[in-house]
């Protein structure tokens, strides 16, 4: 609220000195032109004339009136016309100022007993703008490096979603697993929205394998379960579960696959811990989501301190953490071999502007759906507005996309859960991103 009231305060100041500043008007001129000699000392050189031949003669003659008219009217018609341009100006300035604060002001926090996680997306799931422009997936889109250079926006928004999938299986090792001919059986979906990737990896599976995808949101589950049935896809399920307390016995999945819903976990050790209590022993875990930089050598300053606080409280995040501690929680478990991550920034932030070209790109896709639910046109210019705050966190290096992947140790070659390693095993692809001080170039 105090933004708002900043800016409320600046828009009173630049709409007074806009009063202030600007010439007088023609009406004014000639209403001070009738007023006492002290006030009017400042008149132009004509009112000055004018008023001296009515102090001399006691009557102002028709002929110094209209000299003084027609010497005034171009400027009278430019000072008007500069005093209309300058209060437009600063009610426009006042407008965006007000609309920026409000803007800037998180409104969707994260809370655990009220459910705000499952709540915001059947929310979204509802008013169906996201799946629009997403297409079936909530996660962020692959951009190679060709594209990257021909210019991300020109790619199909959706098919940079299914590439994030393929490139996610095969960095995972789940191409390895099927080329093997040890295809997952059982793969549990953490968090799968409306179950794009839950489906796609059960039709690329087949039928011998099934997907189980669990969500906050029934009404995810209601919208991903319809698509199954759609597509005739049967075995891919859904249900709300909670990821921190999954009903699954230990070791039930050949393959646990997390897709950006870490971000909403509000216990990032617990999520890693129950992900690799359900996953079978020589299964495979692949994990991708949005990280914070790592802050131990160079703590957060002031300022990235409010932006990630933004991040966390527009889109119902609780906190995020660094690669590396995931990395860290990962090996914490004393469960987890070849435990490695990656950081896919450059790959994946084309996406935030590019769903916002999108938008603009393609107004039909989301003006219809608002409609005249106003609520609903403030909310997508939130999302919009976040995803903008987004890719400029990405590209500032104040946030990562971290990629983490391992295998669950088999039952001799279990330990002693260690104590969290210092420094734990990274890789880069492409291998040295640094964001530098400028914008990463779309
Ligand atoms: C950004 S969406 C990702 C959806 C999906 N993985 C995809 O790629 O399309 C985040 C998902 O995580 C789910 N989620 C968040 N916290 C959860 C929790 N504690 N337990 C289960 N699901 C959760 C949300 O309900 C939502 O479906």
């Amino acid at each position: 609220m105090l933004h708002a009231h900043r800016a409320v305060a600046a828009c009173l100041l630049l709409l007074a000195s806009a009063q202030a500043f600007v010439p007088l008007s023609p009406a004014r001129t000639q209403l001070a032109a009738a007023a006492p000699p002290a006030a009017s000392r400042a008149f132009t050189s004509s009112n000055q004339h004018a008023v001296a031949e009515r102090d001399a003669q006691g009557t102002v003659s028709m002929a110094s009136r209209s000299a003084a008219l027609a010497f005034s009217l171009p400027a009278a018609l430019t000072s008007s016309f500069t005093r209309r341009a300058a209060i437009a100006v600063a009610a426009t300035t006042a407008v965006v100022l007000v609309v920026k604060a409000l803007l800037d002001k998180p409104s969707r926090p994260y809370d655990r007993e009220a459910n705000t996680v499952g709540n915001e997306y059947d929310a979204w799931c509802e008013d169906g703008i996201l799946e629009q422009v997403w297409g079936e997936h909530i996660h962020l889109g692959y951009y190679d490096t060709d594209e990257r250079k021909r210019g991300s926006f020109r790619k199909d928004i959706i098919q940079a979603k299914y590439d994030f999938i393929d490139k996610m299986m095969q960095w995972g090792g789940v191409n390895d697993m099927i080329r093997s001919g040890h295809a997952p059986k059982k793969v549990l979906d953490v968090g799968c929205g409306i179950g794009g990737t839950s489906r796609y990896l059960a039709t690329k599976l087949g039928e011998g394998s099934e997907v189980v995808g669990i969500t906050l949101s029934p009404k995810q589950v209601e919208r991903a379960t319809q698509l199954a049935r759609d597509r005739k896809i049967g075995n891919a399920r859904f249900t709300v579960m909670d990821a921190l307390a999954m009903e699954f016995p230990d070791d039930s999945f050949d393959l646990v696959w997390a897709c950006e819903s870490g971000e909403h976990m509000p216990d990032k050790r617990l999520y890693v811990e129950e992900m690799t209590r359900v996953l079978k022993p020589g299964g495979r875990i692949v994990i991708a989501t949005w990280c914070q930089r790592d802050d131990h050598e160079r703590p957060f300053t002031p300022r990235e301190e409010r932006k990630l606080d933004f991040l966390y409280s527009e889109w119902t995040h609780p906190h995020f953490i660094s690669i590396q501690d995931y990395a860290k929680l990962m090996d914490g478990t004393g469960q987890l071999d070849n435990i490695s991550t990656a950081d896919w920034t450059v790959q994946t932030i084309a996406s935030w502007r590019h769903t916002i070209w999108m938008g603009i790109k393609c107004p039909w896709i989301w003006i219809p759906r608002c409609g005249l639910r106003w609520a609903l046109w403030w909310k997508t210019f939130k999302d919009a507005w976040c995803l903008e705050r987004m890719s400029q966190a990405f590209s500032a290096g104040l946030m990562e996309y971290g990629m983490m992947k391992a295998i669950k140790r088999k039952p001799k070659e279990a330990r002693e859960a260690p104590a969290p390693a210092e420094t734990a095993p990274r890789e880069r692809d492409p291998p040295a991103f640094n964001p530098g001080p400028g914008p990463i170039q779309q």
